[in-house]
């Protein structure tokens, strides 16, 4: 394969890493919460409940900011039933999963959980079935220091002093005819217009998000965006977007171009909320919120999404292999490269439900895009570079010309660090690299990590959990503010660079 190279100059920054984009989420479906982070009958439950395995494998991702009480379940969720006295609180359907609620585990347990994982809490309010009112009673109940009646409430529930929780989503999906109170867009607007402004009358810090487009296939698609965002205005501070993609038909090259679609969803959303905000003469715009995105198609049946009225039941819960750990990698790369516009990011779900983490019984195994959203987790601090990229690359019929590079880079002035991700999309071939610094110079490689199995296909399972894992790797060669390495064929290459 002829050789890609890659220009990187230290003052062409895209923009602050918003430590944000490494956030996850927290819905109330199969076996999430519970059997998931709660699971006060399990040999790893703590004081309070939660799984402590789960939690420090949950730890090593170094999630920043956590979704919470779904999605689809949010729009049929009460938050009322999950507060208070556990033997008080109803057992309820889920219409959303047609599963059964038993609500002991509510707003006070999720925020002891965001404590104890220092993670940024992040509340989807109901606008399916609830009413703007009741999602503004939530925010009294969560930030409200005042003597007043939801206040009191948390305080009788043990939390004397408030829960500052600043990020709300407006509802989840109100454009999808599959979730709980579906609107068109106009009326989704209203309500979530009047929820903002009590919200927020409620609380004057907090920010919202307004719902998005669930899809790129929706027949709504940016219009709905469009005419929320202008509705709303200025009570909008960021507009939510979902992704979910896989490989139904084998096709790993066409799966593994995948990253140049979520730069156009990206590059999409960005310039409706840019035309609105000089459409409306704002000073401020609102800002993307990539509040659910993953692989998701193997485990996607009718089956996988009715819990047949059950408690906890097994949904969704999807195998990752090498192949779909390139993808999350691409995702990440993406929201990297777009640092000036994409402010926050979930990846979906944190465990058992299309997840990083899977539990059986006591025991926890670490799929494959666990390592992947770690390694870059890890280096998440700093500036995004543009990069400049100039390579071999081949053409798809979905997602058109794409190069086999896809790459971000971090600058950490003060750790004095360059951090590259580079994805390898070649199924077959390695690829050599030649990157230019252009006068940052190179001290040392202080890290280089490979995320690559010969099979697409490998798994890790609980028989044999350490098929896919990062390995070190001692293929790059530095040469004053120059770099070259060969990437094998289908991998991720994590290179931390120490400069002088
Ligand atoms: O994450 C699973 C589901 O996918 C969410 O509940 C919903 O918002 C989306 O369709």
């Amino acid at each position: 394969m002829k050789q890609t190279t890659v220009d990187v100059h230290p003052r062409f920054a895209v923009g602050e890493v918003s430590p944000l984009i490494f956030g996850g989420f927290l819905e109330h479906m199969g076996r999430c919460v519970y059997e998931g982070v709660y699971e006060p009958g399990s040999r790893h439950a703590d004081d309070d409940g939660f799984r402590d395995d789960v939690l420090a494998a949950l730890r090593e991702l170094q999630m920043t900011v956590m979704r919470y009480p779904g999605g689809n379940f949010a729009s049929g969720y009460h938050w009322r039933d999950g507060v208070g006295p556990r033997g008080d609180r109803p057992v309820v359907k889920d219409l959303a999963w047609q599963s059964l609620e038993s609500n002991q585990f509510g707003t006070d347990e999720f925020i002891k959980l965001c404590t104890k994982m220092n993670w940024e809490p992040m509340v989807a309010v109901n606008l399916g079935t609830g009413t703007p009112e009741e999602a503004r009673d939530w925010v009294e109940y969560c930030n409200s220091s005042a003597p007043s009646r939801f206040a009191r409430l948390r305080a009788e529930n043990g939390a004397a002093e408030p829960y500052g929780v600043k990020y709300w989503c407006l509802g989840n999906e109100m454009d999808g005819p599959w979730q709980l109170g579906h609107v068109p867009a106009s009326q989704y607007a209203i309500r979530a217009q009047q929820a903002a402004k009590m919200m927020k009358d409620c609380d004057r810090s907090i920010r919202n998000v307004v719902c998005g487009s669930s899809a790129v296939t929706m027949p709504t698609y940016l219009d709905w965006d469009r005419q929320v965002l202008e509705y709303v205005g200025g009570l909008a501070h960021y507009v939510s977007l979902h992704r979910y993609v896989g490989n139904p038909d084998g096709n790993a090259e066409d799966y593994l171009a995948i990253g140049n679609s979520i730069d156009e969803q990206i590059e999409s959303v960005d310039a409706c909320c840019r035309y609105v905000q000089a459409k409306l003469g704002r000073q401020r715009r609102a800002y993307l919120c990539f509040d659910e995105w993953n692989v998701w198609y193997k485990a996607r049946t009718e089956s996988d999404m009715d819990g047949q009225d059950k408690f906890a039941p097994h949904l969704v819960e999807e195998i990752y292999n090498a192949e779909d750990a390139l993808v999350v990698a691409q995702f990440l790369n993406s929201f990297i490269r777009h640092a000036d516009v994409v402010k926050i990011a979930n990846l979906a779900q944190i465990v058992n439900v299309i997840a990083p983490l899977m539990t059986r019984g006591d025991r926890l195994l670490k799929q494959s895009i666990f390592y992947a959203f770690q390694l870059f987790s890890e280096k998440k601090t700093g500036l995004s570079l543009r990069l400049a990229v100039d390579g071999p690359g081949y053409t798809t019929d979905r997602y058109r010309e794409v190069s086999y590079l896809d790459c971000s880079a971090i600058l950490n002035h003060r750790a004095g660090e360059l951090t590259f991700f580079m994805v390898n999309r070649s199924p077959g071939e390695s690829l050599p690299i030649a990157v230019n610094l252009h006068d940052l110079m190179i001290d040392s490689v202080a890290d280089q990590r490979i995320l690559h199995h010969d099979k697409l296909d490998a798994v890790n399972t609980f028989e044999q959990p350490e098929e896919v894992v990062p390995r070190s790797f001692d293929q790059v060669s530095i040469n004053g503010d120059t770099f070259t390495a060969a990437l094998p064929a289908a991998s991720l290459l994590r290179l931390v660079l120490k400069l002088h």
